[in-house]
């Protein structure tokens, strides 16, 4: 069997490495990095700390427009299809490599496998939204995190090939938190005490590309007496500096990190606020209340547990929920229970 995986953002680097050691032990796998993310903090750093195998194709495809950089990739793509001819294209997430690789997979008419299946916010202004809609419905096997996902496939109509596996995010996670705790020493090197900070993330493009909205999640963080570590992802970095606000004393803006010491930044902190999908599963993991700045998640299984809370880039609402969340003692397993990449390979492999 022969597989060729789609890889160009941060989270599908640490998806890849939870899946690719396991499918490479029955399988021929063929590693693309269409290049969407390039910086060395935002691409090398997870291929370096989490042993992915370095990419066979780089197509250094880079930024651009929806249109533009989802074009450059789909051409690029389908040269390496037709060079390879895969069994499979495996794709994750939701991002334009990820529709690129559907598309140009589906049009070759080879099948494709997509880890993360059934994720909707139902919110299309979202670029994400259009991208796993489109995904999910060129697919022939849809991993799905949860039951959730598979009934929101079957409203649509998609219910061949729709597995429940767990999430692949999960299996890193758990593997890592050890390694973290030896290796890491990012606390020391920020002077950060445990419990004593939140950590903060927001890049999306719509609290990054509307200023009202990014302006009322940066004014919540001076409300707030704690430190706030906010590793600034570059899509950021540039609203911000467009902003001209000067960031709070408290905020303490830093480039983005390495998988091992977010890890372990997440595991220390008091609370997680962000507008990340992938942050907001591993507060849950690792037990961190998380203040999601966001209209609607897609995760809805770690608000419903009371784990999760929906603000809006709403100054009043962040910050009265980053002092005063309560979360239940209960934290009951979601998305699986770190063995999500075993079941995804076997399913690929019948
Ligand atoms: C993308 C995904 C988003 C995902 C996120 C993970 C799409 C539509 N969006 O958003 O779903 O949550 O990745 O982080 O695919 N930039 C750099 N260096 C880099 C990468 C990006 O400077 O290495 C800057 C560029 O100015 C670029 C901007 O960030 O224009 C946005 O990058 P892009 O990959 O288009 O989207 P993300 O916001 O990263
Ligand atoms: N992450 C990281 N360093 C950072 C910020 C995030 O390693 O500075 C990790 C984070 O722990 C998670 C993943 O990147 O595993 C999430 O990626 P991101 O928030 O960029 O994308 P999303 O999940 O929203 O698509």
């Amino acid at each position: 069997m022969k597989v060729v995986t789609i890889v160009g953002a941060r989270p599908q680097f640490i998806k890849a490495a939870a899946l690719s050691h396991v499918l490479r032990r029955q399988a021929t796998e063929i590693l693309v990095h269409t290049g969407q993310h390039y910086d060395e903090s935002m691409s090398t750093v997870f291929f370096d700390e989490l042993d992915i195998p370095p990419p066979d194709y780089n197509l250094e495809v880079g930024s651009g427009t929806h249109g533009a950089q989802t074009g450059a990739m789909l051409t690029k793509i389908e040269a390496v299809l037709l060079c390879e001819q895969p069994d499979w294209v495996l794709i994750y997430g939701d991002t334009n490599s990820t529709v690129a690789g559907a598309l140009a997979a589906a049009k070759l008419h080879i099948r494709v496998a997509h880890v993360e299946a059934g994720l909707r916010s139902y919110n299309r202004v979202m670029p994400e939204e259009i991208n796993r809609v489109v995904a999910d419905h060129l697919s022939d096997l849809l991993f799905c995190p949860s039951q959730v996902a598979a009934e929101q496939l079957a409203r649509e109509g998609i219910t061949r090939g729709v597995h429940v596996v767990g999430d692949v995010m999960a299996d890193i996670l758990y593997r890592t938190l050890s390694r973290a705790q030896l290796k890491s020493d990012v606390l020391r090197r920020l002077s950060l005490i445990p419990k004593a900070y939140l950590l903060a993330t927001i890049h999306r493009a719509e609290n990054t590309d509307n200023p009202a909205r990014l302006a009322a999640i940066l004014t919540a963080f001076s409300d707030i007496s704690e430190t706030v570590l906010f590793p600034v992802h570059p899509r950021t970095r540039k609203a911000i500096a467009d902003l001209g606000m000067i960031p709070a004393k408290n905020l303490q803006l830093i480039d983005p990190v390495g998988y091992m010491d977010m890890t372990w930044l997440v595991r220390n902190s008091r609370l997680v606020v962000t507008d990340s999908g992938g942050l907001q599963k591993e507060a849950y993991w690792l037990g961190i209340p998380c203040v999601t700045v966001r209209d609607e998640t897609e995760w809805v299984e770690t608000v419903q547990v009371g784990w999760n809370v929906i603000t809006g880039a709403d100054r009043q609402r962040i910050a009265s929920a980053v002092c005063h969340m309560k979360v239940p003692e209960a934290r009951p397993e979601l998305y699986g229970s770190g063995n999500a990449a075993e079941v995804c390979v076997s399913f690929l492999s019948h």
